[in-house]
């Protein structure tokens, strides 16, 4: 290959530089720009979807035809088209929409999450597409980031089994021969982006190296040894060094120590954002210097192709090495072969039939069902109309009742979550869905408080509580529907991370009705609600629950299914404490003797791990095979689990340890092993097995080298506690205990 086809292979274009603008109704290739950029600029990727908006198979099926066709006659090569299918299908219309990443964590369903991602690949497929910008397995760690509901939770542990999940499901079995079903999947965003340091979207972010390497290093390192075939970096920098010019995270900790032979694409624009953004070079071709040295393969520059020319230049003045280029191509190339684009880089969508079809749907609904958290219930719950005259009502309320846009969030059908409900006529809005389960005739509906569709995500129209008020007249029991419209990504961001003034003053005036409120909250990232929790009766966490989140909704509300979901973050109750689950000791010091008495205390609206069901369980009898371990041991811990209610429910199984004594400060506690119970009938015990390696309690010290060190560890299930003990200190000299 020539040093323009090999840089032409390094280059990724947004779909619309190729699209024909004089033609309006509809998106058409020009024949004159792919002239350019395939024929001319050898450009090997595309991504997103024509005109920002969810098109059919048919269409998908013309353009990357065409693309394909014109990438072979001129290049030899196929070009790989990647699209953000961030919850299920984006962006095919008809697709079968999943509950979102944070919901998926909530499910604690490792087999949900697989199927979830199974299903999305298929359907990816379906469209000819053969490459997915998902996983996300950022640490969803700061409440007021706009993207925390794309991944699986605050905690490093879920969001690896989980990441890991995801990628076998979109791969399949065999990473080197992706199939007709699957694809490729990309791990983002590496790495740290999840806490910004001012809440704000795409800004820095200060992690230390230990935690760097135990916690945000952690799902990369699951995924890739199961198979990720791509990474796509994160935007921002850490510590003043932004991870697109990072030699050693992308470099060495990634492809060298692991060993991985995958390949790394930028985000959005980010060579550029190294010199316009952050001022690390002092111009485009500079940060194309930076970039490339630092072990970028392929460049998302969405708009322009001066890439080409630039990284051309800087390879004949020897700035950048041509086994760098030589090394980037490889690992372009091996990700196509590995999808078997060579083989076939288009399909025929009817051989997909099951696209769009019940089966997905019924998937993605139990999937809703498993991942919406109940919070709060002094009785109220299951709502038991239909046992009562029907002269019995439930006033549905609040701006996201008849929303799909609300259920979605962000990344559906549009990049903001925009147009949902026009694609998806007949799908339920929570609304629909109440009344189909309860009959039209019980369900009263009066918003009180509707958002300005036409304009920002956070954006209301004037409140009409009245109305509401009114209607609460003739109701027993009021389901309140708050929550945030959908958004994505920098737009996103917010200021006040409490739920709106008028949808609180909804729910107050309406608690002053003296009707019991089912509050169900509807919205990407956690919004304070300390101040209106106390007046109802029941909350209900829905998160982002996808297209199918109504009807599960319905489904849970009823008690036609039971709760088994648990949240896969802090919910916090305050504006200023914004902690973890895995805080340290001293966040939590009730009082400090003598002059300086003061309380540092850990207050939060919901802990991690936390979730209600119509069922009660009892633990007992945690025991483990090895209550003094090495480094070597597999410690097995058994619990049983009882249904000591009244009906069927499912139970998430946490396994938490506390390293009691540590030479860095250790962490309040970690998740280190989950699982989910099989259905139990009311009476039935089952024994779960909770596997943990020795190793996996291991801390990065000080020195930036992983270390397990002699002494206790707390463990607990449930409400059952019990002591293991290492007895015997093991340093790492290799950076990932191998
Ligand atoms: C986002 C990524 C996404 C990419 C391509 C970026 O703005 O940060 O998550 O994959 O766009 O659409």
């Amino acid at each position: 290959m020539t040093l323009e086809e090999k840089i032409g292979q390094m280059t990724e274009l947004n779909i619309d530089v190729v699209q024909d603008r004089s033609v309006k109704d509809h998106f058409q290739l020009s024949e004159a720009l792919l002239d350019s950029v395939i024929g001319k600029y050898k450009v090997g990727s595309i991504l997103n979807v024509p005109n920002g908006e969810a098109v059919g198979r048919q269409e998908w099926q013309d353009i990357i035809t065409a693309i394909q066709k014109k990438s072979m006659k001129e290049i030899g090569i196929p070009c790989v088209y990647g699209v953000d299918q961030m919850h299920g299908t984006t962006y095919t219309d008809g697709g079968t929409l999943f509950p979102q990443g944070n919901n998926m964590g909530a499910t604690f369903s490792r087999e949900l999450v697989r199927e979830g991602s199974r299903i999305s690949a298929y359907e990816t497929k379906a469209a000819s597409i053969p490459w997915v910008y998902a996983p996300v397995v950022d640490l969803g760690r700061e409440p007021r980031w706009s993207r925390i509901w794309e991944n699986f939770g605050e905690d490093a542990f879920l969001n690896a089994e989980m990441g890991r999940e995801s990628v076998l499901g979109f791969q399949g079995d065999d990473p080197n021969h992706i199939d007709q079903w699957h694809v490729a999947a990309c791990l983002k965003h590496y790495m740290g982006y999840g806490v910004p340091t001012s809440g704000k979207d795409r800004t820095p972010s200060n992690i230390s190296p230990q935690e760097m390497r135990e916690k945000h290093f952690a799902p990369f390192l699951e995924a890739v040894h199961h198979g990720a075939l791509t990474v796509m970096v994160n935007s921002q920098s850490n510590n003043g060094m932004p991870l697109h010019a990072n030699y050693e995270y992308l470099t060495q900790w990634l492809k060298e120590d692991l060993q991985w032979d995958g390949m790394v694409v930028t985000d959005w624009a980010d060579i550029v954002n190294l010199w316009s953004r952050d001022h690390i070079a002092t111009s485009k071709k500079d940060a194309i210097r930076l970039a490339i040295n630092a072990g970028i393969d392929m460049s998302m520059d969405p708009y322009s192709w001066d890439f080409c020319t630039l990284l051309k230049e800087l390879v004949q003045e020897g700035k950048v090495p041509m086994r760098r280029i030589d090394d980037a191509v490889r690992r372009v190339l091996r990700l196509k072969y590995r999808t078997g684009l060579f083989e076939k880089p288009y399909y025929d969508w009817k051989a997909f039939p099951l696209f769009g079809s019940k089966e997905h749907a019924e998937k993605a609904r139990e999937a809703a069902r498993q991942s919406i958290v109940l919070l709060k219930n002094n009785g109220t719950l299951p709502l038991s109309v239909d046992q009562l005259p029907s002269t019995k009502k439930i006033l549905v309320t609040g701006p996201n009742a008849n929303s799909l846009r609300c259920l979605n969030g962000g990344w559906s059908v549009t990049w903001q979550g925009k147009h949902v409900d026009k694609h998806y006529p007949s799908m339920h809005t929570i609304l629909k869905a109440m009344q189909q389960r309860f009959g039209a005739e019980h369900v009263i509906y009066e918003p009180g408080v509707t958002y300005n569709e036409e304009g920002d995500w956070w954006q209301e129209n004037t409140a009409q509580i009245d109305k509401a008020v009114q209607a609460a007249a003739s109701a027993d029991v009021i389901v309140a529907c708050v929550g945030e419209n959908s958004y994505c990504e920098t737009p996103g961001n917010l200021d006040d991370l409490s739920l709106s003034a008028q949808q609180q003053q909804l729910v107050r005036q309406l608690a002053a009705t003296g009707k019991p409120i089912v509050l169900v909250l509807n919205e990407g990232r956690p919004r304070l609600v300390s101040d209106i929790e106390p007046l109802c009766a029941a909350v209900v966490h829905c998160m982002l629950p996808g297209n199918y989140g109504g009807d599960a909704l319905a489904d849970l509300l009823s008690g036609d299914a039971n709760f088994s979901a648990k949240l896969p973050f802090t919910y916090p109750r305050h504006q200023a404490a914004l902690t973890k689950y895995d805080y340290k000791p001293c966040e939590q010091v009730e009082t400090m003797s003598g002059a300086y008495n003061y309380n540092a205390v850990v207050s939060v609206q919901w802990a991690f791990g936390f979730g209600l069901s119509y069922t009660t369980f009892a633990y007992s009898n945690l025991r483990v095979d090895h209550p003094q371990f090495t480094a070597d041991d597999l410690l097995t811990f058994t619990v049983d689990v009882t249904n000591t209610g009244t009906v069927a429910g499912r139970e998430p199984v946490l396994l938490f340890a506390s390293d009691l004594v540590a030479s860095l400060t250790p962490d309040n506690r970690r998740l280190r092993a989950f699982d989910k119970t099989p259905l139990l009938q009311p009476g039935q015990t089952v024994t779960m097995t909770l596997r943990v390696k020795g190793s996996d309690l291991a801390f990065v010290g000080y020195d930036g080298k992983w270390v397990l060190e002699a002494g206790d560890f707390r463990i607990q299930a449930g409400t059952e506690v019990l002591t293991v003990t290492c007895t015997t200190d093991k340093r790492w000299s290799t950076p990932n205990r191998d």
